[in-house]
C-alpha cells in the first residue's frame, strides 16, 4: 500500500494499471511480488520477457556486456555486438537479398523510422493503416494508431497524410485508392500480422498477401509491425512467416532482447537508402541490449519458438475448454503464444482479469472485450493448464458477480 501511495504522489498518471501488484522479482514464468505471493505470469511485461523473466543465458550476456562496454553510441562509433545483431537478423528475417538494420530503444522508434524511411525512400506522402491498429505512442506512430480513442484525444493536430482501412477488407483499400489517396502518393501500407492491443485479431486468410499484391501495384512499400507478434511469439520467428509474404520493411522490439530496451528496423535492399544525418538515435542498440537480443536470439533457434508452437496449442485447447458452454465467451483464438479469449463484453472482461489477480494469474485485456494470453516463450505444458484452468475459475467468478 505504502508503495502504492508513493507511486501515486510520484509517478506519470497515464499508466493504465489493471490491478495492484507491485513485483519484487521474476523466475521464467513466475513473478513474487512484494509481500512474497507468487503468480503465474501470462502476460510477460506486455509480450515482452519472450525467454521468460531473467533467463540465466541473458543475464550472463548482460553482465558480461555490462562490465565491458556499456555505451558508446551506434550512431557516432563502431562496436560487434550492434553489428553482430544486425547480421543474425538479416539471416533471420524473409527475403533473401541483401537488407540493413536500424537501431532504437522501443517499438514506436521503430515504427517512426520505418514512417519516415517510407517517405524518404519513396519521395511520397500518404500512408494507410487499419482501424483497430496500434504503432506506438510518439506523434508519428500514434498518427497510424486507430485503437482506441483515448490514446489520441488531447493531442491533435497528429501527423497528417495517413489514411486508416478497415481491417481485413481489401476492398477498403481499393476504395480509399478511388476516393482519396492518389496510388502515385502512397508511400507506405503498414500492417500488424496479427493485431494486438486492438484484440489479437488475426489477418483473413489472403489479406496480407492482398497488402503485398496491392503495394507492388502502387509502388507502396508494405511494413509490417512485428513489434508485438515476433520474435518467436506466434511460433515462427516473424509472425509474417505464416502468411508467406516478403515485406519491405519490419519494425521489431518487446520480445526482441528479452526486457530490455531496443527497437529494430529491418529493410530489404535498396530501401534504406537515406544518406548520414538522416535519422539516428544515442541510444538506439546499445551493446548491453544488442547482447540480451543475441542471447534471445540463440535461445529462439534452440527451440524456444518450436516451444510457442507446440504450446501454444496446448493453450488453445486449454483455454477452449475451460470457456466450453460458456455462453458469455465470444471465441478462444490466436497463433502460438499470443492467445486471446473474447468475452460479450467489456465490464466482464474486466471483472475477468481483476478475478484472475485474485486468483494469482497476470493476465492483460486487449481490444473492446478480449483477455490477452502473452506469455514468455519458455512456458510449459502444465503452465499453460494451469493458466486456463484458473482462468476458468476466474470466468465463472466474474460471471457470478454479474
Ligand atoms: C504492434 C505494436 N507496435 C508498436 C508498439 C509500441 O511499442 P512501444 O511501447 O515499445 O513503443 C506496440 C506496443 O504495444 C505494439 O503492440
Amino acid at each position: 500500500m505504502e508503495l502504492l501511495a508513493r507511486d501515486e504522489a510520484a509517478v506519470s498518471p497515464s499508466y493504465t494499471r489493471d490491478y495492484p501488484l507491485v513485483a519484487a522479482r521474476g523466475e521464467g514464468c513466475w513473478i513474487t511480488d512484494v509481500d512474497g505471493n507468487l503468480f503465474l505470469d501470462m502476460a510477460a511485461g506486455i509480450a515482452v520477457c519472450a525467454t521468460g523473466h531473467c533467463h540465466p543465458r541473458v543475464v550472463e550476456a548482460i553482465r558480461d556486456q555490462a562490465g565491458t562496454l556499456i555505451h558508446m553510441s551506434g550512431t557516432d562509433f563502431y562496436y560487434e555486438p550492434q553489428i553482430a545483431l544486425a547480421e543474425r537478423l538479416i539471416r533471420l528475417a524473409p527475403g533473401s537479398g541483401k537488407k540493413k538494420v536500424f537501431f532504437a530503444n522501443s517499438g514506436a522508434e521503430a515504427v517512426e523510422c520505418a514512417l519516415k524511411l517510407a517517405r524518404w525512400h519513396t519521395k511520397r506522402q500518404l500512408v494507410i493503416s487499419f482501424e483497430g491498429a496500434f504503432h506506438g505512442r510518439t506523434m508519428g506512430a500514434l498518427s497510424l494508431c486507430a485503437s482506441k480513442p483515448v490514446h489520441k484525444e488531447g493531442f491533435f493536430p497528429l501527423v497528417p497524410g495517413i489514411h486508416h482501412a478497415p481491417w481485413g477488407d481489401l476492398d477498403g483499400i481499393e476504395a480509399l485508392l478511388r476516393h482519396a489517396v492518389p496510388a502515385s502518393s502512397l508511400a507506405a501500407i503498414f500492417v500488424e500480422p496479427i493485431q494486438g492491443e486492438g484484440g489479437y485479431r488475426l489477418p483473413p486468410s489472403g489479406f496480407i498477401a492482398g497488402l503485398r499484391e496491392i503495394c507492388d501495384r502502387t509502388g507502396a512499400l508494405l511494413v509490417c509491425d512485428e513489434v508485438q507478434a515476433g520474435a518467436g511469439r506466434t511460433g515462427k520467428f516473424f509472425a509474417i512467416e505464416h502468411e508467406g509474404v516478403v515485406p519491405d520493411l519490419i519494425c521489431m522490439a518487446k520480445g526482441i532482447a528479452s526486457g530490455l530496451p531496443l527497437g529494430v528496423c529491418i529493410a530489404q535492399e535498396g530501401v534504406m537508402d537515406w544518406g548520414p544525418g538522416s535519422h539516428a538515435s544515442t541510444f538506439g542498440g546499445n551493446p548491453v541490449a544488442c547482447r540480451a537480443a543475441l542471447a534471445t536470439l540463440d535461445l529462439c533457434e534452440e527451440g524456444l519458438v518450436e516451444n510457442a508452437a507446440s504450446v501454444g496449442e496446448v493453450l488453445q485447447s486449454a483455454l477452449q475448454g475451460v470457456c466450453e458452454g460458456v455462453g458469455a465467451v465470444v471465441e478462444v483464438r490466436g497463433r502460438g503464444l499470443m492467445r486471446a479469449v473474447e468475452v460479450e463484453n467489456g465490464s466482464l472482461r474486466d471483472r475477468i482479469v481483476q478475478e484472475c489477480f485474485r486468483r494469482g494469474l497476470l493476465v492483460l485485456g486487449c481490444g473492446p472485450r478480449a483477455v490477452r494470453f502473452s506469455p514468455a516463450l519458455v512456458l510449459t505444458a502444465e503452465e499453460a493448464e494451469t493458466a486456463a484452468s484458473i482462468f476458468g475459475e476466474a470466468l465463472r467468478g466474474a460471471l457470478l458477480d454479474t
